[in-house]
């Protein structure tokens, strides 16, 4: 792990509690990441694409983080980088405060056989890789407890709607949460569930909104950053972000025949740009 050290002027960090973001190269991880910094916090941000995350870590000492920035390698579909990153933060920085398992991929529509190793790999670094993280970290974790566990899922994870494999991978983060919460409540780790609307990123470009009046409805990664720093700091189970999604959550599970209608009108545009770009793929090959 290569360490980028904040500047001269910058705070003490060497009391700092130790936090690892994953997907950190960009969109909602780089603003995590950004967002930990600031407050003081030591980051390992890990990706696979280090001259990314090497970027990252510069601006953060350049813009005067009090915490630093330590750039790791990870891809999480496999279990050699995963515990090679847990024993590697064990054995630098003996703590693992915070765990923001935040990789992800988009995709996974499901339309025919052809489509169905598209829809697994979405599934092994969207849940799998969770899985991965959290089994590789609850030791260290327990050890620094109190802790938390923070699963990136998403509202798709809530209200079922997007690509079908996308959208199994958020539920099973959900309930993967929802589950770990509960088994690791009594080693003093919260496991928070945080679930991302519409959020403007490179893997999540939202072009179906451009131009649409859905468009009001895509924010920047930094708003989810800001929730993650929230979570943190009040150890909330469950957040959903922007948080007037929360209407749509309950409605869905108050009233799921009404959210059925709803949902469909709603989810029109996406599925008409989903069902363009099929059209387009399968005219092309
Ligand atoms: N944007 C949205 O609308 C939205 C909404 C709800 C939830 N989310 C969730 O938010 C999370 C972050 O997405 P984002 O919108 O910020 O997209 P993004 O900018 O594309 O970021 C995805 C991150 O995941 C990393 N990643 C992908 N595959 C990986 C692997 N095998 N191992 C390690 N890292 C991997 C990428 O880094 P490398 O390629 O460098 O490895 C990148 O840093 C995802 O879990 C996504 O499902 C997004």
């Amino acid at each position: 792990m290569q360490a980028i050290e904040p500047p001269a002027h910058a705070g003490d960090a060497g009391d700092a509690r130790i936090a690892v973001v994953t997907g950190a190269s960009s969109g909602i991880g780089e603003a995590t990441v950004l967002r930990l910094a600031r407050e003081g916090w030591t980051v390992i941000a890990a990706a696979r694409r280090t001259d990314r995350l090497e970027d990252i870590a510069r601006s953060a000492a350049a813009s005067g983080a009090r915490g630093r920035v330590v750039v790791a390698t990870l891809d999480v579909r496999d279990i050699t980088s995963v515990d090679a990153l847990a024993t590697a933060v064990r054995s630098e920085h003996g703590a693992c405060h915070l765990l923001v398992c935040n990789a992800g991929v988009g995709g996974g529509s499901l339309n025919g056989r052809g489509d169905l190793d598209a829809a697994l790999d979405v599934l092994d670094v969207n849940l799998a890789g969770t899985l991965r993280c959290c089994a590789a970290f609850v030791d260290l974790l327990a050890a620094s407890a109190p802790s938390q566990v923070i699963n990136v899922a998403s509202v798709a994870g809530k209200l079922g709607l997007g690509p079908s494999a996308y959208v199994a991978s958020k539920f099973g983060m959900v309930g993967l949460s929802e589950a770990l919460g509960a088994a690791w409540r009594a080693r003093g780790i919260t496991v928070t569930q945080l679930n991302p609307g519409f959020v403007h990123t490179e893997g999540f470009p939202q072009t179906w909104a451009t131009g649409t009046p859905a468009a009001r409805l895509v924010v920047g990664p930094e708003v989810i950053a800001a929730a993650v720093s929230r979570a943190a700091r009040r150890r909330t189970e469950e957040v959903t972000s922007p948080h007037w999604y929360r209407g749509l959550v309950v409605l869905r599970h108050v009233a799921t025949p009404l959210w059925r209608v709803l949902a469909r009108a709603a989810d029109g545009p996406r599925r008409r740009s989903e069902e363009l770009r099929t059209r387009r793929s399968q005219a092309g090959s």
